[in-house]
């Protein structure tokens, strides 16, 4: 069978249904949720996602490669090595906030509501590396099924994907989920096997499940590493964040510090008492306090920077999450954000996207019969 529903193609472009809807709106296509894109509509779309669809036939997840370029030609004369950003994913309870949180010395885990991760925490760490210190960028994906879509960004912005495999629980479907992510997204996998120190736990048997579903251990002659570790017990973390630093170092990270800052909004929210809040991962350039900031149909002059200590910072440098304020609404986690040279540019490109929205809004409505013709004027 050919072709893809929106949602479907959404979730592979790591997008979200009304970004496909939009984005054929504005080539003239109008388009519901639920109607089934042929191979030439895909195409359209992922062109304007800069995704190559490597296979005709049946579209499918692998066969897609991302290509957004953060840097620009400009940068490439003044390129500076960059920490790597790396995102831990896997099946809900299979430990990754316990991992991140033994990674950091903290305890994150114990101030979450329900004790399930709700955002996607950014956290800088510093890693030891042939006896000189590196640092490091993790994300904390959310691991609850209702949060697919939060944790399909997460392996856009990153530079390794972790995956997180119980040892006593074996692959599930969100192990599968975020496999097919990484790769999608032409992400190196490094698989970490937790919960070794557990009773039941069966090593080998997650080594089998994974090369099953084509991720072959190095220990077998493959090409993904994979570490036993106990995130509860803090065994053999730090070879797990050895081999992550190595399969970083191979792609040769590079950013340009100095430029204007390039990144994406990795969480968003109205605080009532602080306003609108957004942690912004800077990819490329320096986020300065000050900056002028549009991100969709958001956009505003940054008032401050809070790093993930909570501590105010003036500049945020590649590879740096920063919580910032200043915002004139809640931009949607995912979204590109760059600096502009005015507030004015910046509300009305602002408002172009608004716009834009809310015609592609009302479009799938007609097209589905809810509303007419007329609520366009
Ligand atoms: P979600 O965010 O809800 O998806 O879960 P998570 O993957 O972040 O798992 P979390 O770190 O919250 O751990 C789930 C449970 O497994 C907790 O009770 C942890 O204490 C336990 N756990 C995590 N790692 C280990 C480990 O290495 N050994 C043992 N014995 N228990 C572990
Ligand atoms: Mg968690």
């Amino acid at each position: 069978e050919q072709g893809l529903s929106v949602p479907e193609l959404a979730q592979k472009l790591a997008v979200n249904d009304a970004e496909i809807i939009k984005t054929l709106f504005m080539k003239g296509i109008v388009t519901t949720v639920n109607q089934t894109l042929d191979e030439e509509t895909i195409k359209l779309v992922c062109q304007e996602f800069n995704v190559e669809v490597l296979t005709s036939g049946s579209v499918k997840v692998e066969d897609m490669v991302k290509k957004t370029e953060i840097l620009d030609e400009e940068d490439l004369e003044s390129l500076e090595t960059r920490p790597p950003v790396v995102t831990i994913m896997g099946h809900v309870d299979h430990g990754k906030t316990s991992l991140l949180d033994f990674i950091r010395k903290s305890k994150v885990a114990a101030s979450e509501a329900g004790g399930i991760t709700q955002g996607i925490g950014a956290y800088k760490v510093s890693v030891m590396v042939d006896g000189a210190k590196q640092s490091c960028v993790f994300l904390d994906t959310p691991g609850h099924e209702a949060f697919t879509a939060m944790r399909a960004r997460g392996a856009q912005v990153t530079d390794v994907a972790v995956i997180v495999v119980a040892a006593d629980d074996g692959v599930k479907p969100q192990t599968q989920e975020a496999i097919a992510h990484a790769r999608a997204a032409s992400v190196p996998i490094v698989v970490a096997i937790n919960k070794i120190d557990k009773e039941g736990a069966e090593r080998e048997r997650v080594m089998q499940e994974l090369s099953g579903i084509g991720l072959m251990p190095e220990d077998w002659g493959g090409d993904v590493p994979m570490i036993p570790v106990s995130a509860l017990k803090g065994e053999n973390v730090d070879s797990l964040l050895e081999t992550i630093m190595l399969v970083a170092e191979f792609q040769e990270l590079k950013a340009n510090p100095n430029r204007s800052a390039k990144g994406t909004v990795i969480e968003s929210c109205l605080d009532k008492t602080k306003g609108v809040l957004a942690t912004l991962l800077v990819q490329n350039g320096t986020l300065r306090k000050g900056d002028v900031v549009l991100c969709g149909e958001a956009y505003g002059k940054i008032r401050a920077l809070l790093d993930d200590t909570g501590t105010r910072v003036e500049t945020a440098g590649p590879s740096t999450a920063v919580q910032v304020f200043g915002l004139s609404s809640v931009p949607i986690a995912g979204e590109m954000f760059e600096v502009l040279d005015s507030l004015e540019a910046a509300r009305e490109q602002a408002e172009i996207c608004a716009e834009t929205s809310r015609l592609a809004r009302l479009a799938a409505q007609a097209a589905e019969g809810k509303v007419t013709l007329a609520s366009f004027t």
